[in-house]
């Protein structure tokens, strides 16, 4: 693992936005695994910065996103697809049709999930996955729970999660209490994965994913078996963590 420790939230994004830039030159018919959330607002906007300024090109870029709420269109303010448009997609030159998302209107659950997995396994897997990180250990929303779920799912989100995405919400009565992610298996057959860590509320999670045991109870935990991941995280983020920590000498700190 790659830690780049970095100072503050607009420093992560720059960097991380790098990253996803140097992935998009190397083969631009990528596919791009995104997430949504506060955490990547800041390296879509330098990624939409570089495509106005002529120095990047989405023409060929595929996307996957990992969720999506269950119950609301893509119309919905809060709903993922919208967050995608206004946050990325309408800014750049991505092809709506090389873009996806699970269809949270969708009545059969089972159905959309096998779907969804197909899409994922036709495009050829992911390239690149952008991750946030939930305060509860969380990925995609992979919530903690006794075993890791393989495949897409759709799933009862947690108190805490729900209480941590009221903020985008009227109430936390409004946020919706199901949601369609991805399973780890797509998490983890990326063949990169960019985190992105921002602020103290994601210390102890950023530590437990590091150097805790590997437990579902801490679905990011399993990134410590992934061969590629290069972590982004700011001071805030990094607050409980000493390089000591890294007794194995398998996280390199930049
Ligand atoms: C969103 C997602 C979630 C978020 C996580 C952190 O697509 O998959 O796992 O990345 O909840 O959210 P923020 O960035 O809002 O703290």
């Amino acid at each position: 693992m790659r830690i780049y420790s970095v100072k503050n939230y607009d420093e992560m994004s720059r960097k991380a936005a790098n990253i996803v830039s140097a992935q998009i030159i190397l083969k631009p018919d990528c596919v791009l695994g995104l997430a949504t959330g506060s955490t990547p607002e800041g390296l879509y906007r330098q990624l939409i910065e570089w495509y106005q300024k002529g120095d990047l090109d989405f023409a060929q870029v595929r996307s996957v996103n990992l969720d999506e709420y269950k119950g609301l269109s893509p119309e919905n303010e809060q709903s993922y697809h919208y967050y995608m448009n206004k946050n990325l997609f309408n800014g750049i030159n991505i092809k709506p049709e090389n873009t996806h998302l699970p269809d949270g209107m969708a009545k059969d659950e089972e159905k959309e999930c096998l779907r969804y997995d197909r899409v994922v396994k036709m495009m050829g897997g992911v390239d690149l996955q952008i991750l946030g990180l939930g305060e509860n250990g969380h990925i995609g929303f992979n919530e903690p729970c006794e075993n890791f779920a393989k495949g897409t799912h759709c799933i009862r989100l947690t108190d805490s999660t729900i209480t941590a995405n009221a903020r985008f919400f009227e109430n936390a009565d409004m946020v919706p209490k199901y949601a369609f992610s991805v399973g780890i298996r797509t998490i983890m057959m990326a063949k990169k994965i960019l985190l992105v860590v921002s602020g103290k509320a994601k210390a102890h999670a950023l530590y437990q994913t590091l150097f805790g045991p590997i437990n579902p109870r801490v679905p990011s935990s399993i990134l410590q078996l992934h061969p590629d991941v290069t972590i982004v995280a700011d001071k805030d983020a990094l607050s409980h963590i000493d390089r000591k920590d890294d007794k194995s000498g398998d996280i390199y700190f930049y």
